[in-house]
């Protein structure tokens, strides 16, 4: 199965695909994750990468088609993947077509993860990481069971992104509207658009997430 998560920062793609990943054995490729990884081991993408993400802005179309061309080749997207932040414009999108078309594949599912915009400045805010094995966290929403120590290895260390503070937010999801919103549109003219309520609760959301994709 191929399917890609489309919604603004904060939606819950990264939560969800997770448990995707977990549960249906479809890789997440989430391409904000690959670019932090990026900026961590300075590499050449990381350097041109780095002050982009701080300012909220997005990643040139043409590094961004070759990270994802590069690594839906690999073998362990063969049994099927999540595109978890790709595409985010047109360009993407069109170019996605082209690396899927060129393997036979086609798209399952797009699914829309609905949202409030208001309320998405608190998750962002409140969320932070395990350092060790990056488990996903947030202040009020997802707390760990025992404070300050990870549920899925024990770590202590915690770490938050440099892009989540209220004045990156702005910025991101001004990107959103201009430059990604543009894909339901795209999408939906191809008959492959579905929508989840992202405002309910993480459960109910992957409740709805697996009923679109026929898992339920
Ligand atoms: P990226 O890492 O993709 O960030 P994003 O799209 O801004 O998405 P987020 O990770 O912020 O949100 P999410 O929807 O995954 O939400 P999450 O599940 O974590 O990209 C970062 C940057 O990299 C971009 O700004 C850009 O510069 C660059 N980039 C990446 N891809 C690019 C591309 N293709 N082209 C160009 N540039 C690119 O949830 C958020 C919080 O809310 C969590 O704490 C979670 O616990 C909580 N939460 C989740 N669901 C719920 C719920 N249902 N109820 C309550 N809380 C919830």
């Amino acid at each position: 199965m191929k399917l890609i998560l489309l919604g603004p920062p904060g939606a819950g793609k990264g939560t969800q695909a997770q448990r995707l990943q977990d549960e249906l054995g479809l890789k997440q490729l989430s391409t904000g994750d690959m670019l932090r990884a990026a900026v961590a081991s300075g590499s050449e993408l990381g350097k041109k990468a780095k002050g982009i993400m701080e300012s909220g802005g997005l990643v040139p179309d043409d590094l961004m088609v070759g990270l994802i061309e590069d690594r839906i080749g690999q073998p362990d997207c063969a049994p099927g993947f999540i595109l978890d932040g790709f595409p985010r414009t047109t360009a993407q999108a069109e170019a996605l077509d082209r690396m899927l078309g060129k393997r036979g594949w086609k798209l399952d599912h797009v699914v829309e993860m609905t949202v409030d915009e208001q309320a998405l400045t608190q998750r962002i805010v409140g969320r932070f990481s395990c350092a060790k094995c990056g488990a996903g966290y947030h202040d009020t929403f997802k707390r760990s069971k025992k404070d300050g120590v990870c549920d899925v290895c024990g770590a202590t260390e915690f770490t938050r992104r440099k892009d989540d503070n209220a004045e990156t937010v702005t910025a991101r999801m001004a990107a959103y509207r201009s430059q990604t919103a543009p894909l339901l549109p795209y999408y939906a003219a191809r008959g492959v658009l579905r929508k989840v309520d992202g405002m309910a609760s993480m459960d109910e959301v992957y409740r709805q997430l697996k009923a679109v994709l026929g898992k339920a």
